[in-house]
C-alpha cells in the first residue's frame, strides 16, 4: 500500500519534520490521514504528534512561511492547529492518556510514539509516519493495522473493554467506520460493544448524534443502523426507533417489520440524494407506525394517521437527538407528514383538484417528496413493485401536467390576508384567517378560477356570511 501525496503536501511534511529536528523533537504524520491516504480516499485533515510540546512545535513551523498562518491553540489540551494549503494541520504531544471510569476528563503525561499510538481507538487509526529527516516516509504499525487495513476489519490495539471505557464514543465510531468503509467489526469488538453499551450514557448527545449523522451520510447507511441496533446502542438514545422493530402476528396475519422497512427506505433514498434531512425524513417516515398500531377483525392491521403521529414526533425527536430546531426540522416534518399522498394519488378517478393540492402542499420540496414516496415502495413480491412503481410514473405524469397547466408550486393565492383586512377595515383577526382560507380551498377545488376578479367575487359573498362589507376596493 502506498501513499501518494501532493507537492503542498510534501513539502510542508518536509519542513514540518526538519523545524522538529531543530528542536529536537520526533514527529510522525498519525490517524485519519494516513488510513485515508493508504485507501486513496480524499482527506485534508493532517494530524501531527510529536514527543514534547506540539503547541511550540505549530508556531515554529507556522513561523517558516512567507505567509505565516495564523495558529490557534489550547493550552489545556497541548493542542495546536493552523491552515495551509487547504489543509487542516493539527498538532499535538504524544501522551500517555487514560480517562478516569465516570467523566471524560483525560489525565494525560507525556509519551512515546508507541505510547500515543497505544491509547488511539482502533489499529487503522493508529498507523503513523516518521517525518523525521534520518527515516522520512517510513510506517510505523506497531499493531498490524496496515494488515488490518487490507483485511478491511475494525480491531483495537488494547483489549476492547479498555479502549471502549478511555472513550465510549469509540463504539458509536466503530459502527461508523464499518458503515463508511465497508469494514467488519471483528467478533470480540462487537461483542465488547454490546457489553459496555450502558457507557454510552457518559458521552454527550452532540457527540453521538455527529456520528449518527456520519452514519446517515454513507453510502448504505442501513449498515451501520442495523449494527446499532443488534448491539444494543441504539436502544440507549434513540428508544423510538427500536419500537419499530418486530412483527406481530394476530389470527396468523402478520404486518412488516418496520424497522427493516425503514433501513431499506432509507438505503433507497440514499441511493437517489446525498441530502441529508431528506435520509432522516426517510429514517422518521414511520416513525408514528407503533403508537397507531391496531389489528381490526376486517382490514387486519392498520397504522391509522401515523404520518400526523409522526409528524408531532419529529421535534421532539430533534430536540432529544440535539438535531437542528430549524426549517431543517420543519421540512423533515412535512415530509413524515405528506409522505403517503402521493401514493394515494395512484388509485383510479383522481382529480386535478387531488393533484393541485398536493402540489400545493409540497410546494418546493416536490421532488424530495416523490423520492420518498418512490423509496417507500418495497416489498419482497417483485411484480407487486413493478405495478406500484409503474402506476407511480403515471402520477408523476399527472402531476406534470397539472403543473404545467396550473402552476400552483410556490403559488400565492390572487388575494393576501393584508388585501382582505384593507378591502373590510379589518385588524388582524380570525376572520381574515378563515377568508383567506375559503379562496385559497376554492381555487384549488377548482369551484372558482385563479383569478382576482372571481377572487374578489367570492370572498364578496364568503364576506356576507360574517356580514362583513366592504369599506374600500
Ligand atoms: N481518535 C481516537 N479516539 C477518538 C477519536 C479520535 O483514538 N474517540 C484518534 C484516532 O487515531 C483518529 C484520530 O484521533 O484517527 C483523529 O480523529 P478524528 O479526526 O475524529 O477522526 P478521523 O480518524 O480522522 O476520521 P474522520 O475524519 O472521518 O472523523
Amino acid at each position: 500500500m502506498d501513499i501518494v501525496c501532493t507537492p503542498d503536501e510534501l513539502q510542508l511534511f518536509t519542513t514540518i519534520g526538519r523545524v522538529a529536528a531543530e528542536l529536537q523533537l520526533q514527529c510522525y504524520l498519525i490517524g485519519g490521514f494516513v488510513r485515508d491516504k493508504l485507501l486513496g480516499r480524499p482527506t485534508k485533515d493532517v494530524d501531527i504528534v510529536c514527543t514534547g510540546d506540539g503547541i511550540s512545535l505549530a508556531h515554529a513551523v507556522a513561523a517558516t512561511f512567507h505567509h505565516k498562518p495564523q495558529v490557534s491553540f489550547f493550552k489545556t489540551f497541548g493542542t495546536a492547529q493552523f491552515c495551509l494549503h487547504g489543509l487542516d494541520v493539527e498538532f499535538v504531544g504524544a501522551r500517555k492518556e487514560s480517562y478516569s471510569a465516570d467523566s471524560r476528563k483525560p489525565e494525560v503525561e507525556p509519551g512515546t510514539i508507541q505510547d500515543d499510538q497505544l491509547r488511539r481507538d482502533f489499529t487503522i487509526n493508529a498507523l503513523a509516519i516518521s517525518l523525521n529527516p534520518n527515516d522520512f516516509g517510513s510506517l510505523i504499525d506497531p499493531f498490524g493495522g496496515i494488515d488490518d487495513l487490507q483485511s478491511q476489519i475494525i480491531r483495537t490495539p488494547l483489549g476492547p473493554d479498555i479502549t471502549f471505557s478511555d472513550d465510549p464514543l469509540r463504539m458509536m465510531r466503530a459502527i461508523r467506520f464499518a458503515t463508511q468503509l465497508g469494514f467488519a467489526i471483528v467478533p470480540d469488538v462487537f461483542e465488547a460493544i454490546s457489553r459496555n453499551k450502558h457507557r454510552l450514557k457518559i458521552v454527550s448527545q452532540e457527540r453521538i448524534t455527529d456520528e449518527l449523522n456520519k452514519i446517515m451520510a454513507a453510502p448504505k447507511p442501513s449498515i451501520g443502523l442495523h449494527l446499532l441496533f443488534i448491539s444494543g446502542l441504539l436502544q440507549e438514545f434513540f428508544p423510538q426507533m427500536v419500537d419499530l422493530s418486530g412483527v406481530e402476528i394476530v389470527e396468523g396475519k402478520g404486518h412488516k417489520d418496520n424497522f427493516y422497512h425503514t433501513l431499506q427506505v432509507i438505503d433507497n433514498t440514499a441511493a437517489k440524494s446525498d441530502n441529508l434531512w431528506l435520509r432522516w425524513a426517510a429514517l422518521l417516515h414511520d416513525i408514528g407506525k407503533p403508537a397507531t398500531k391496531k389489528f381490526e377483525e376486517d382490514h387486519g392491521w392498520t397504522f391509522h394517521g401515523h404520518e400526523v403521529v409522526g409528524e408531532r414526533m419529529t421535534p421532539r425527536i430533534f430536540k432529544q437527538l440535539k438535531l437542528p430546531q430549524n426549517e431543517k426540522m420543519k421540512y423533515v416534518a412535512k415530509l413524515v407528514a405528506l409522505h403517503l399522498r402521493p401514493i394515494s394519488l395512484t388509485k383510479e378517478d383522481i382529480t386535478d383538484s387531488a393533484m393541485r393540492r398536493l402540489l400545493f402542499d409540497a410546494g418546493e420540496d416536490l421532488e424530495d417528496l416523490m423520492i420518498l414516496c418512490e423509496s417507500d415502495i418495497t416489498s419482497k413480491n417483485k411484480m407487486k413493485v413493478k405495478r406500484y412503481l409503474e402506476n407511480f410514473e403515471l402520477v408523476k405524469e399527472r402531476l406534470k401536467e397539472v403543473e404545467e397547466s396550473d402552476r400552483i408550486r410556490n403559488w400565492q393565492p390572487p388575494i393576501s390576508g393584508e388585501d382582505i383586512m384593507r378591502i373590510f377595515g379589518l385588524a388582524p383577526s380570525r376572520n381574515v384567517g378563515v377568508l383567506k382560507t375559503a379562496i385559497r380551498e376554492a381555487i384549488l377545488d377548482g369551484h372558482i378560477p385563479n383569478n382576482y376578479a372571481a377572487a374578489y367575487e367570492y370572498l364578496l359573498q364568503k364576506a356576507a356570511e360574517f356580514q362583513l362589507m366592504p369599506v374600500s376596493d
